[in-house]
């Protein structure tokens, strides 16, 4: 398995944020345009394609139903985050002459690459050059969360095209870090075109799946308060003992990405409300889950979000949303046959 790096966290994102911002105008001139992706769209061009990515998600997840379904939904998230959902975090770096997305640091831990793999060998020897692999990236995550469900949480919508390139310095810039505080986040995810509602429903993908010690080693030895022993203050005690216990003392803590534990404590592997739970807590992980309670705007809207039937509502909108972030459509880029490499 592949892990992150032994940094303790990679670089708050704030001045990368407005970079990329601009970056993204630029590729919005190109013709990104979610609006015309449509449900159902290889209907004609390959029946079986919804088909196809459904059954080899549901047998990989039936052999590792805690892990897989965080590992796939992270990867659209990275993914649709850096040049939009278009399939450049499955890019090798030797495909593209660098270092290329998967191989920045905030995507060591990222997983689930050869899921997709599997479902374009099939598709390209029942439909060959048709279905992208941007959209099996989506429909990917979608079947894994929503397996424990017996039913679809949200539509896909489908027609993204693959984009040629992949670079590891735009998904150190585009991709929001743990350490970030609520001005970075509101930053990074408006430079994709989402709000602050996206932000705080779309963090409760933290739900699920597992973060390494060095992610947020920093918050067990930040603070310096009479009762924080020795914890950011905004982490509840209990739950940073506990966290110090399994991560390690402070020094070591910081570059352990051996360790990793369950960022939704109480309910690791359901896609539940619980996070929200944790989070009014103290139990949030990150300085950016904490960070949600530091705005009035994202704080407000907590409570709400701890109901079961709000949050998967709200979910399907903010992801569906998420999915139409800087899209190549019609004849923009391509379909690539093999997801790791451009057509040559
Ligand atoms: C708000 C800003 C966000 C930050 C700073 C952030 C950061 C992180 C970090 C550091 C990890 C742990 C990685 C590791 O140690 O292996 C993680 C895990 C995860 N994130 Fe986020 N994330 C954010 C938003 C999101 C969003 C929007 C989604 C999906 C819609 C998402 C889905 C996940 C999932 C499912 C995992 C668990 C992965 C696994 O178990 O392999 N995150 N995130």
């Amino acid at each position: 398995m592949m892990r992150p790096t032994t940094s303790s966290s990679w670089m708050p994102s704030v001045s990368s944020a407005a970079l990329f911002a601009a970056t993204l105008v630029l590729l919005a001139g190109a013709g990104c345009d979610g609006a015309l992706l449509k449900a159902h769209f290889y209907r004609h061009s390959c029946p079986a394609a919804e088909a196809v990515v459904r059954d080899i998600v549901a047998a990989r997840v039936a052999a590792d139903p805690a892990a897989l379904p965080a590992k796939l939904l992270r990867l659209f998230f990275h993914d649709c985050f850096v040049r939009g959902c278009d399939a450049s975090v499955l890019l090798d770096s030797a495909a593209v002459g660098g270092a290329a997305e998967k191989d920045a640091a905030p995507n060591a831990s990222l997983g689930g690459y050869d899921v997709i793999d599997t479902a374009k060998a099939v598709l390209e020897a029942v439909c060959p050059g048709t279905v992208s692999c941007a959209d099996i990236v989506a429909l990917a995550a979608r079947d894994a969360v929503s397996l424990q469900f017996g039913r679809d949480l949200w539509d896909v919508q489908l027609g993204r095209r693959d984009g040629v390139a992949s670079r590891a310095s735009e998904a150190l810039a585009g991709l929001p870090s743990p350490s970030d505080n609520f001005t970075a986040l509101e930053a990074n995810f408006g430079a994709k075109g989402l709000d602050v509602k996206d932000l705080v429903i779309l963090s409760g993908a933290h739900t699920i799946g597992v973060a390494h010690c060095n992610t947020f080693a920093a918050r067990l030895s930040s603070g310096s308060g009479p009762n924080s022993g020795g914890a950011d203050p905004t982490l509840n005690a209990a739950y940073a003992a506990q966290l110090r216990a399994r991560c390690g003392p402070a020094p070591a803590a910081a570059s352990n990405n051996a360790t990793a534990v369950a960022m939704d404590p109480g309910s690791p592997a359901r896609f539940d409300a619980h996070y929200f739970v944790n989070l009014k807590l103290g139990r949030g992980l990150f300085t950016s889950d904490a960070a949600l309670l530091t705005d009035r705007r994202a704080a407000g809207m907590i409570h709400r979000l701890t109901k079961q039937g709000y949050f998967l509502q709200e979910f399907r909108n903010a992801v569906r949303k998420m999915g139409r972030v800087g899209v190549l459509t019609g004849e923009q880029g391509e379909i690539r046959r093999n997801c790791r490499a451009v057509n040559t």
